[in-house]
């Protein structure tokens, strides 16, 4: 047996990569992607491990993504301490990243490793039929194709993304482009991510978790890993980056004096001109960054709340004491009162930016016109059929598509998710769906709101949070809601996932692939 790198030498390879893919297929790519140069190389692991989370008692085991930079710009990895999280990964557009994973998950875990939110070979991007054994490894590697913006990565192994998650295994993927420098936007001490996430922990401090179907809720809301988080801050202005990454739990986040959220960020990065929203929604998997000025609350405290609504998840049951849609603070920001001296950038921390600067970036704009399917949108019905959870009357198959998910490359598409029951089949629609697709991202076109006065009653609860003004990879579907989204698919060619991303809903088969050719 020859081993990769003498396999690589004998062949003379350097950068061979596609032609060498198509003669001996995926391995033979791996192996000829290597020899090319990359910007940033990593090795990352999951593994178990023991971490001070809670202020006092035993430490709690959790899994977590572990990294050690093998080549590349310093900054481009940045450990957490005291928490599960995984590192916060900084990479420039345009740049190629190698990451060298390892699965050393403790018992028979498989896992891949997911980029939410790039676009990458459908090989790279941690899809379920890659399944990494325990003990293995994957060289993931990709170009940097996404405009700046705050993508994560998670496990995607059919089945188990929602413990997986749950025990820590998530990081941030913030990528940096040119038009985002230009924004001027607040940087360094000032750039804030902040991953919102639900979790029960037993008396021992250890987390509990049940994979209810219905989707699973903790009672203790945690900011970056730790509960009960206060943020000291500056009077001047932030950029705040919330993610839910939250098995199935719905924010609706607001100031709790009511001052409106600036949002200038969603998904797939900035908008072309701020929005102000009195709350936001955000559902699994979703970003939303917020420009803030605390300058108007130095001096005192200021908490980020989550306001009640209604109907996202009725019957619910894993969790009584703070259901889907209660009220409950997620985090306090203890605000200085006055700016330090002589800090940099001092004459404009009153100011916040935005005003100052305007236009954050341009969007280039698909037009329905454009779509091959303008008038007739592919429309996926979610729905709760024969005990399962549905796309199209589906669930989960590891490499099959359905003839209406078959797509074709260089085609701008209209798709529809309808959260309804088709008309003349059983079942119910009861539940919201974050849905997520892979590959592209997508602009949101159209909310169709719910016909049924009951389901539209709940839905107003939330939809004024909505932020459909930019890119996105995740979409909210409230009950007996509709969305129409653009999609182009460019690129690569190949099978991507489109999913629940409620990840309990995603784990019992909601969940398709749709195939690019
Ligand atoms: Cu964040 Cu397919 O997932
Ligand atoms: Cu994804
Ligand atoms: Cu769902």
């Amino acid at each position: 047996m020859l081993t990769r790198r003498s396999f690589v030498r004998l062949l003379g390879l350097g950068g061979g990569g596609l032609w060498l893919r198509h003669v001996v297929g995926v391995r033979g790519a791996l192996w000829a992607r290597a020899q090319q140069a990359v910007d940033v190389d990593i090795t990352l692991v999951a593994r178990s491990e023991n971490i001070q989370l809670l202020p006092s008692g035993p430490a709690t085991t959790v899994w977590h993504y572990a990294a050690t930079l093998n080549a590349g710009d310093a900054g481009a990895l940045e450990p957490l301490p005291n928490t599960y999280l995984g590192p916060v990964l900084r990479a420039k557009k345009g740049e190629r990243w190698r990451v060298r994973f390892e699965n050393s998950l403790p018992g028979a875990e498989e896992t891949t490793v997911h980029w939410h939110g790039l676009h990458v070979p459908d090989d790279m991007d941690g899809h379920p039929r890659f399944a990494i054994a325990p003990g293995e490894s994957y060289q993931y590697e990709f170009p940097i194709l996404n405009r700046a913006g705050p993508y994560w990565f998670h496990p995607h192994p059919h089945g188990r993304t929602g413990p997986q998650v749950y025990m820590g295994l998530a990081g941030l993927l913030l990528v940096s482009d040119d038009e985002e420098a230009a924004a001027g936007l607040p940087s360094g001490a000032y750039d804030l991510p902040l991953v919102i996430q639900d979790r029960t922990f037993d008396a021992n401090n250890q987390l509990v978790y049940s994979a209810d179907i219905n989707g699973f809720l903790g009672d203790t809301i945690l900011v970056n890993g730790r509960p009960n988080v206060t943020l000291s801050v500056e009077p001047r202005s932030y950029r705040l980056r919330f993610y839910n990454g939250s098995n199935a739990r719905i924010y609706k986040l607001a100031w709790s004096d009511g001052t409106p959220l600036s949002v200038i960020a969603t998904d797939g990065g900035l908008l072309e001109y701020a929005v102000e929203r009195n709350y936001v929604t955000l559902a699994p998997a979703e970003r939303v960054e917020v420009l803030v000025n605390f300058g108007r609350w130095a001096g005192q405290t200021i908490t980020l709340r989550s306001l009640s609504f209604s109907g996202a998840t009725p019957g619910f049951s894993n969790n009584t004491t703070l259901p889907n849609g209660a009220q409950f603070d997620v985090m306090s920001f203890q605000v200085a009162s006055a700016q330090p001296a002589a800090g940099t950038g001092a004459h404009n921390v009153y100011l916040p930016l935005v005003q100052r600067s305007g236009k954050l970036s341009t969007i280039e704009r698909y037009v329905l016109d454009d779509a091959v399917n303008a008038s007739n949108p592919r429309t996926f019905y979610l729905y709760f059929t024969r005990g399962e959870w549905t796309q199209n009357g589906r669930t989960f198959e590891l490499t099959a598509t359905a003839p209406d998910e078959d797509v074709r490359l260089d085609t701008l598409e209209l798709w529809e998710f309808a959260n309804e029951v088709p008309p003349g089949t059983n079942g119910t629609n009861n539940t919201a769906h974050p849905m997520h697709i892979h590959g592209p991202l997508f602009q949101v076109v159209e909310r169709i709101p719910p016909a049924d006065a009951t389901q539209r009653a709940n839905w107003e609860t939330v939809k004024d949070g909505y932020v459909d003004d930019g890119w996105k990879d995740t979409v909210l579907l409230m009950p007996g809601e509709r969305v129409r989204l653009l999609i182009r698919f460019e690129q690569y060619t190949g099978l991507y996932l489109y999913h629940c991303h409620l990840l309990e809903h995603e784990d019992r088969g909601m969940m398709r692939n749709y195939r690019v050719q």
